[in-house]
Formats: C-alpha cells, structure tokens, sequence
C-alpha cells in the first residue's frame, strides 16, 4: 500500500479514538458513571487503526530502528491516550482536566509528526 494510504488510515484511526473517546469521557461523567460498550470498541479500533497507519508510513518513509526521538514521544502519547479513558474511570485525575489532557496531547503528537524537533 502506498505512503498515502497509510497516512489515510492513520487520520481514520485517530478520528475513531477521539470520537470513542469523547463518549468514554461523558460516559465516566454520567449518573451510570459508565460509557456505552460502543463507545470503548470505537477508542480501540482507532488506536489500533493509527497503529497499523504509522507502522506503514514507518515502512514507506524508511524509519528503522533506533527510532527518532519524535516517533518514541508519539509512541508515549498514544499509550498515554490508550490508558485515559482507565484512568478517568479510576478517578485518579478529575473528568474535566481529562478533556483538556485529552486535546493537549493530542496537538502534541500532531506537532511532532509535523515539526519532527528531535
Ligand atoms: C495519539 C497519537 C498520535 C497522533 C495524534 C498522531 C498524529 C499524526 C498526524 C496528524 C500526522 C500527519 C503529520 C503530517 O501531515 O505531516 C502523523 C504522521 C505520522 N505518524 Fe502519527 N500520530 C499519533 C501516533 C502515532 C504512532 C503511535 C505512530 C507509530 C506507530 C505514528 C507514526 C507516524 C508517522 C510515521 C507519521 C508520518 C510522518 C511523516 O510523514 O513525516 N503516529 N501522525
């Protein structure tokens, strides 16, 4: 598949985990104080789609091991995206600084892919 095609999946896999994740966030914030399953399939097909869309541009773009610093520090957001939703059900950081965490870490996994600083 061409470099295109893999960039294309990752945007796909990155719109399906933030709208996953905006129903997990109200979810955790409702009187159930759960999200609708759908809404946990959505956040986990979309990490998995982005997954599957940077290991194919990884390829096409020639990026081997040791990574560049700005592929490993994507690769932390990600996780980090990946376990929000667990940690707001948790409690361990309070629902509406989720939101903010969630959008902030989002921009900076856009701008390392774009500014590549390190
Ligand atoms: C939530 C986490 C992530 C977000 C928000 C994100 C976002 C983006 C965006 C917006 C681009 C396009 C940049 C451009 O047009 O130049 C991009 C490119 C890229 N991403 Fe991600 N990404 C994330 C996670 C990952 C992960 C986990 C990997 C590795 C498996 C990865 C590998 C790449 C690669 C290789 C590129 C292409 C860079 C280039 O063309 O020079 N990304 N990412």
């Amino acid at each position: 598949m061409p470099y295109e095609t893999y960039k294309l999946l990752h945007v796909v896999g990155l719109l399906l985990l933030f709208l996953g994740m905006g129903g997990q966030l109200l979810g955790a914030d409702s009187e159930r104080g759960r999200a609708p399953r759908g809404t946990a399939i959505l956040h986990a097909v979309g990490l998995l789609v982005m997954l599957v869309g940077g290991f194919g541009m990884m390829a096409r773009l020639g990026i081997q091991w040791p990574w560049p610093g700005w592929l490993i520090a994507k690769r932390g957001v990600w996780l980090t995206i990946g376990a929000l939703p667990v940690v707001v059900r948790r409690q361990l950081i309070p629902h509406g600084l989720a939101w903010l965490v969630a959008v902030v870490l989002g921009g900076l996994a856009a701008w390392l892919a774009i500014s590549k600083p390190f």
